[in-house]
């Protein structure tokens, strides 16, 4: 009996198709392949991330939209200088979601995937940092980790180093608090398909038990979502973190406020001495001047060149007025004490000079000298002190 040529072929085709789909499945390997005995971490990866199992353009297929959680571990703070309002900040930033496409059986020996080598061909979140500043390192070397847990939890590791400009009330300089914020948003995606939450379990803004600060001293933060209304792109998940820097008060006490203080009122020493002490007193006033200038450009040198440095403004010019009025007080003491007296008054030195002059008569001229010394030895000290009290309150010096 001949053969129907026809049904040969369709026999033929049909084996050759049954034995194409065979060989395209065994692509696939079975799981049991995948997680034999010996096989590494590598290459489950490989397994996992095949081009016919995983798109890594597409996103994450988990329902509703993907949440990443956040959160930021400090590693070190720094500031060029006391008086800088440039603020270094090194973190890690943790970003973990779930990828159901790379659960993997437990029948591997492996808690989880280390993938930094696969880091290319996994969707990695594009997220990136709204801030005003710098990135300090290069890219490269890259610092970052990359697990893979069993159960498609993917956590994504990586450190940063920011350079930001901090906002601070320079008006009220040295006794402000900068404020440093930076936010991190998704580039492409928006808000319906990626959402950024702060992970709360373990506390969002940790410190590294090594966190290293140098001229930084962090007093309070915040972390939380974006205000909406100050995005220019709205749509958009956003977290921010502010970083409330204070300045070291100790330092610009001893450097400028107790040398002042310490100046002013060593100037007011002249008031205790003769009338017409001349190269004493002149000394007194002129050495404390010179000495207030020396040491109030000496710190200046090292201040952000500004003009809205009121505090440090009124601080230096109430000072040296102080000086500047001690010394001409002597020059007017002087001057009124060698007046030549008129000739029916007489100079006792043992008489109390204040209640002298509210005698009828006309005062000896001596007397009078001394008379404004007397009141100037009362009237600075006091004036001096209710500016410190003053100065100290207004600018919140020892909030
Ligand atoms: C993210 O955090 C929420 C709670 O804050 C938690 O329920 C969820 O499992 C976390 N997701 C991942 C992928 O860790
Ligand atoms: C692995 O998972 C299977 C079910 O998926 C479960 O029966 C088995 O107990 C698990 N083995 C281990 C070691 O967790
Ligand atoms: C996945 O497993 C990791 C590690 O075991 C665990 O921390 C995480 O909470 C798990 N995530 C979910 C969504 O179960
Ligand atoms: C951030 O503030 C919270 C409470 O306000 C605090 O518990 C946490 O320790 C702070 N983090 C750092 C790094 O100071
Ligand atoms: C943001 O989303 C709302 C509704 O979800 C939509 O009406 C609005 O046009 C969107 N804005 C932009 C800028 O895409």
């Amino acid at each position: 009996m001949m053969i129907d040529p026809p049904r040969t072929w369709d026999v033929f085709l049909r084996a050759a198709i049954i034995l194409f789909v065979a060989w395209q499945v065994s692509g696939f390997s079975t799981s049991a392949e995948i997680f034999q005995e010996g096989k590494s971490d590598k290459e489950i990866l490989d397994q996992l991330l095949q081009k016919e199992r995983y798109d890594k353009r597409l996103l994450p297929p988990v329902p509703g939209t993907l949440t990443v959680n956040m959160s930021v571990l400090l590693l070190s703070l720094a500031s060029p200088d006391e008086s800088s309002l440039k603020y270094e900040v090194e973190f890690l930033l943790q970003q973990q979601w779930h990828d159901p496409r790379l659960q993997y059986s437990n029948a591997s020996r492996y808690e989880f995937l280390n993938a930094i080598h696969h880091h290319n061909d996994v969707w990695l979140p594009d997220t990136y940092f709204i801030m005003h500043g710098d990135f300090k390192d290069p890219l490269i070397p890259v610092h970052f980790a990359l697990r893979i847990f069993r159960n498609g939890t993917v956590n994504y590791l990586m450190r940063r180093h920011l350079i930001l400009s901090c906002q601070g009330s320079l008006n009220i300089f040295p006794f402000d608090d900068p404020l440093c914020s930076f936010a991190m948003e998704s580039i492409s995606y928006e808000q319906t398909a990626v959402k950024y939450v702060w992970k709360y379990d373990e506390g969002t803004l940790r410190k590294s038990p090594s966190l290293k600060t140098l001229n930084a001293y962090l007093i309070k933060n915040a972390t939380q979502a974006c205000n909406t209304k100050s995005s220019w792109r709205g749509n958009y998940s956003c977290l921010r973190v502010e970083l409330i820097f204070t300045r070291d008060r100790a330092f610009y006490f001893t450097t400028v406020f107790i040398p002042g203080i310490i100046l002013v009122t060593s100037s007011f020493i002249t008031f205790w001495l003769e009338w017409n002490a001349v190269p004493a007193r002149v000394m007194i006033g002129v050495t404390t001047m010179l000495n207030f200038f020396t040491t109030s450009n000496g710190f200046r040198s090292t201040l952000p060149v500004v003009s809205n440095l009121t505090a440090m403004n009124v601080w230096d010019g109430v000072c040296m007025c102080f000086i500047y009025a001690s010394l001409l007080e002597f020059v007017c003491v002087n001057y009124v004490g060698r007046k030549r007296p008129q000739h029916n008054v007489v100079y006792r030195p043992g008489e109390n000079p204040v209640a002298q002059v509210r005698k009828k008569e006309p005062s000896h001229p001596i007397r009078v000298a001394k008379t404004i010394d007397v009141i100037s030895r009362v009237v600075f000290p006091v004036a001096f002190f209710m500016f410190l009290i003053f100065f100290f309150i207004h600018y919140k010096a020892f909030s």
